[in-house]
């Protein structure tokens, strides 16, 4: 670990000592799986808890590969395969080829007219959800403890401005024209974005760090994976839903519909992705609600996020904003927990004008009641969807073949 992130998790430590030892209380592994499978995609299933599922398919592949010294050779080839119709490469191992042959294709449930709605919709929302997915969804992931302390101590966890944008690119792929069709990219990410999770469920388990703060052995389970989805596409709709942004039901559906299809397509069992916003809703109440809180490694993360705005641009995405938004999106707790000081004018601006801003801009209001405000609204929505989705196209997701370096 760098000097620099030892001291930040110090002194994150040093302030969580003061509310207790949280990650002994986190209660993420306390809460029981009682959603029902009728709610899912598959309607049905074999009821098994999914906290004890991961991905029998890629994960004992992927350990294959880390001890025979393959993934170097792999990432490689797989740096050529971009493009969701593209034939694999040449050269791969014969078990991982077969793996990827299958893993890349779509259920039978996949629905084109609904992924083809789903497009208009992150066309005509793009600049919501590129905030949205940034400072809502992506500051949320730091109050996911296992989801935190897995990326903290995994190999991206050491540059976090390499793993956002990797990340990003899956939030960008999910929302082009063509993201499931053969010139599309988002069937390749969530493969790939597979066999990295496979591989974390090996590494971080030898991670020196592991035994110290994970209450279990394995990570990344369908549950934790649910957990982290409630935090993209339900808390997304959630909050469009609560800034009154209007949203025809066949598009609200059609969006569910294209995040289902990713959650099927990077291993989750139909059996526990939701078939409806109900549904989602209810299970994210159930699963995600209860097992936010606070670690020093979130907090660290959370940090280095928030700093990371002011790098490309100093002015309207500082960190004392980009933190006043956060607040705004997720509420005084988890701003509290992520140390995120207050910023009187910030957080009153938002309180006040965000939603007449919102109607404003969906011309359901006809006077913009403050314009000065309103233009900095749209030039820190323009910004911020830029920096957190489109920069995050040319990048290749790879496997990591260790953990986070000491
Ligand atoms: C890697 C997305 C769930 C931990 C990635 C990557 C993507 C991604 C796109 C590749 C980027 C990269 O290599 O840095 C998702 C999505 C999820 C999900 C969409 C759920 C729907 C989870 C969960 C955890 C987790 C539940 C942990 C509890 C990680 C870690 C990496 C990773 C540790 C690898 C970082 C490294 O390179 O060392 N994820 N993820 N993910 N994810 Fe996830």
């Amino acid at each position: 670990m760098d000097k620099h992130s030892r001291r930040s998790v110090l002194k994150a430590g040093g302030a969580l000592g003061a509310l207790g030892a949280l990650s002994l209380a986190s209660p993420a592994q306390a809460v029981p799986w009682t959603w029902s499978a009728k709610g899912s995609v598959a309607g049905t299933g074999a009821g098994t808890d999914p906290r004890w599922v991961w991905d029998p398919e890629a994960d004992p592949l992927v350990a294959d590969l880390l001890d025979r010294g393959d993934v170097a050779a792999v990432n490689q080839l797989l740096r050529t395969w971009t493009k969701n119709g593209q034939p694999l490469p040449a050269g791969l191992p014969a078990d991982l080829r077969e793996f990827m042959e299958q893993a890349r294709q779509l259920p039978p449930w996949a629905d084109h007219g609904k992924l083809a709605t789903a497009y208009e919709f992150n066309e005509k929302r793009g600049l919501y959800l590129g905030v949205l997915y940034g400072l809502a969804s992506g500051m949320m992931s730091t109050v996911i403890p296992k989801e935190a302390r897995a990326v903290y101590y995994s190999q991206g966890g050491a540059d976090m401005k390499d793993r956002i944008s990797k990340t990003a690119k899956l939030g960008y792929d999910i929302g082009t024209r063509n993201a499931y069709a053969p010139d599309g990219e988002m069937i390749v990410t969530c493969v790939k974005t597979r066999l990295v999770h496979a591989a974390v469920r090996h590494l971080l388990p030898q991670s020196p760090h592991w035994p110290g703060v994970a209450d279990e052995d394995i990570p990344i389970s369908q549950a934790d994976m649910m957990v982290t989805w409630h935090s993209l596409p339900t808390t997304v709709m959630q909050k469009m839903t609560a800034w009154k942004v209007p949203i025809p039901a066949g598009e609200s559906t059609a969006f569910l519909h294209s995040w289902q299809l990713g959650a099927h397509m990077l291993g989750i069992k139909d059996e526990y992705i939701p078939a409806s916003w109900a549904e989602a809703n209810s299970q994210a109440k159930q699963v995600l609600d209860p097992v936010l809180a606070p670690t020093p490694e979130g907090i660290d993360l959370a940090d280095i996020l928030l700093n990371l705005g002011a790098e490309v641009d100093g002015g309207i995405l500082s960190k004392p904003i980009l933190g006043a938004f956060t607040r705004f999106m997720l509420g005084d707790q988890i701003a509290d927990w992520l140390n995120i000081d207050r910023e009187p004018l910030w957080d009153s601006l938002l309180d006040v004008a965000w939603e007449p801003f919102i109607a404003v801009r969906e011309g359901l209001l006809p006077l913009p009641l403050a314009p000065k405000a309103y233009w900095m609204f749209d030039e820190f929505l323009r910004k911020a969807a830029l920096l957190f989705l489109s920069e995050a196209k040319p990048i290749s997701i790879e496997i990591p073949d260790t953990n986070r370096p000491e």
